[in-house]
């Protein structure tokens, strides 16, 4: 059967890596969090001091982009590839409320855009990628043969949030986390460079009241039908 590529975008929080990675490992393909590049700038960012609360230094930032090496490394024990910054494994720090609190920001920057937008087409190269994010039906793979566009309400989603730091040991306010989505929704959706928005060939799903399970489904099915298609 021809591979395809799967490009799934949408807000924050809408559990798109969650089903981007059960898909992928369903159907043997790799799975890739463009989120995870942006935190990963993000991180590199804080480390050297770019960005605090006080002041973004996006020219310092730039000037380093060189400098910035991300890679994915498959990690068996717990099934997904973890994302390494100049080989030093960062997956546990990116997540965070704090790097969730500067990512919109960085993401705004069309240098970092174009740099990791590359990276992200050169990883897709060959067919049987699932890639979330929020251009990637738009920008990234424009003619990706499915794309899907999550939505859910942002007390839903920061409640989703919320729970996973919470089971992470993270000690965050659940008012702070719906702030983050919320404030990360605006920049995203409102920036000039690639801004989330629905692809016109993007297949809306709203997943408030589904369960991971449900929704899991409901993408197979689809899935399956364009497979079929693309037969
Ligand atoms: O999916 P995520 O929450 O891990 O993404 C983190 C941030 O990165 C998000 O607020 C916006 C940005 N992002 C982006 O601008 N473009 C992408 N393709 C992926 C993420």
């Amino acid at each position: 059967m021809n591979k395809i590529t799967i490009a799934i975008d949408g807000f924050s929080s809408t559990g798109k890596s969650t089903v981007a990675k059960r898909l992928a490992k369903h159907l043997g393909y790799t799975y890739v969090d463009s989120g995870a590049m942006y935190r990963a700038v993000t991180w590199y960012a804080m480390k050297h001091n770019f960005i605090n609360r006080e002041r973004f230094d996006v020219d310092s930032l730039v000037s380093h982009l060189d400098d910035i090496h991300i890679s994915f490394v498959f990690n068996k024990d717990v099934g997904f590839a973890e994302v390494y910054l100049n080989d030093e494994n960062i997956e546990k720090y990116i997540r965070s409320l704090e790097v969730s609190s500067f990512v919109s920001r960085v993401a705004e920057v069309s240098e970092v855009r174009s740099q990791l937008v590359k990276q992200q087409q050169k990883l897709g190269k060959v067919k049987g990628v699932v890639m979330d994010g929020r251009d990637i039906g738009t920008v990234v793979f424009p003619n990706a043969e499915l794309k899907l566009f999550l939505t859910a309400s942002p007390e839903n989603r920061a409640k989703r949030r919320f729970s996973e730091l919470v089971k992470k040991g993270d000690a965050v306010l659940y008012d702070d986390v719906l702030k983050n989505v919320e404030g990360r929704d605006y920049i995203d959706s409102h920036r000039k460079d690639s801004p989330l928005i629905k692809a016109e060939d993007a297949i809306e799903i709203d997943n408030s009241n589904m369960s991971k399970d449900e929704q899991f489904h409901v993408i197979l099915d689809i899935v399956n039908r364009k497979l079929k298609e693309n037969a």
